[in-house]
């Protein structure tokens, strides 16, 4: 993955991906135990924030630090994306200074620009399109806690947006069964969903969309929301907090997964609209443990796309 951008999971094979959790582990358990792994010493990553953010924030600065690198926050204000100077200029500028950009926009266009404008490696750290980082974290934390990825049941209830697609596209990588239920008029990206029909089929995962919330949790292994009301998508609330009334998760939803199902979110959480207080701050929630496996997940991106996979050999057995 040397030297590649990462803006979708469509930009991964199976293969990788799985290698990719592999190394996040890895660097976790190095982290755990106090192992040097300064893989990316004298190496800078800059960092480009169109949305706010707290967990991309931190995670991306900290996971630098901790492989012997700099991150620098270009900070919206200043850089005024295609607005003070075009997008290939900015571009073509970073790649003098640092070895990768990881962007948040509100456009995902704006990442294909920054890719076709230059060879460092651009990462997507959330477009309306997708959201990556996420489900690596997330894909980590459903290993850690069911064992195998394969043939796990997903249900997704809720807004078919960003996290969504990006989800769909990871359990089709991974040969997990995803069940997605949202209100008419807010299914996923369907050119997501056509890949990650294909994907599944090669892997022997399946891939079901629906607008029933009860019907896509019957028997899940986890079940996964997100807010109901995105970033950028402010002005919109009061109609979807009427639209996705039906899609909260609450304790009477989780009743029909299984018994020892998980459940999920990104983060950040909005108790009341999309999951009930009772369920995410209940013991079948791994929402920090998705938080905490950003930091490990993206440490193992960083590393691949800036030196490639053969840089774990340096790290003590
Ligand atoms: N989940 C996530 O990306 O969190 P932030 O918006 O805080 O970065
Ligand atoms: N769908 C959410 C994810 C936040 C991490 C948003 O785009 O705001």
């Amino acid at each position: 993955m040397h030297g590649r951008d990462f803006l979708t999971l469509r930009d991964v094979s199976p293969s990788e991906l799985q290698l990719l959790l592999d190394r996040a582990a890895q660097l976790k358990a190095a982290q755990a135990q106090g192992t040097q792994h300064r893989l990316l010493k004298g190496q800078s990553l800059a960092m480009l924030f169109e949305k706010a953010s707290l967990r991309t924030r931190t995670t991306f600065v900290l996971g630098m630090t901790q492989l012997g690198g700099t991150a620098i926050d270009l900070m919206s204000e200043h850089t005024q994306i295609g607005v003070r100077e075009p997008i290939p200029d900015i571009a073509r500028n970073l790649e003098r200074w640092v070895d990768g950009l990881m962007a948040r926009v509100f456009r995902h266009t704006v990442l294909n620009e920054l890719a076709d404008s230059t060879s460092i490696p651009i990462i997507n750290g959330l477009s309306e399109l997708e959201h990556p980082c996420q489900t690596l974290a997330d894909l980590l934390t459903i290993r850690e806690k069911r064992g195998e990825l394969e043939g796990c049941h997903l249900a997704y209830i809720g807004d078919g947006f960003n996290v969504c697609n990006s989800l769909l596209l990871g359990s089709a990588l991974t040969g997990m069964h995803i069940n997605v239920a949202t209100p008419a008029g807010y299914e996923p990206n369907m050119d997501v969903v056509d890949s990650a029909r294909r994907l599944a089929k090669n892997n022997g995962g399946t891939l079901e969309l629906g607008f029933d919330p009860v019907a896509a949790t019957k028997n899940a292994d986890v079940v996964y929301t997100d807010a109901w009301i995105s970033m950028g998508l402010e002005n919109e609330a009061k109609n979807r907090r009427e639209v996705f009334e039906g899609y909260r998760v609450d304790t009477k939803l989780m009743a029909h997964a299984k018994p020892e199902a998980i459940f999920m979110h990104c983060l950040p959480a909005h108790r009341g609209d999309e999951v009930s207080a009772e369920v995410i701050d209940g013991n079948q929630s791994v929402i920090f443990d998705q938080a905490e496996n950003r930091l490990h997940t993206q440490k193992a991106l960083l590393v691949m796309l800036l030196r490639g996979d053969s840089a774990f050999c340096e790290i003590p057995t």
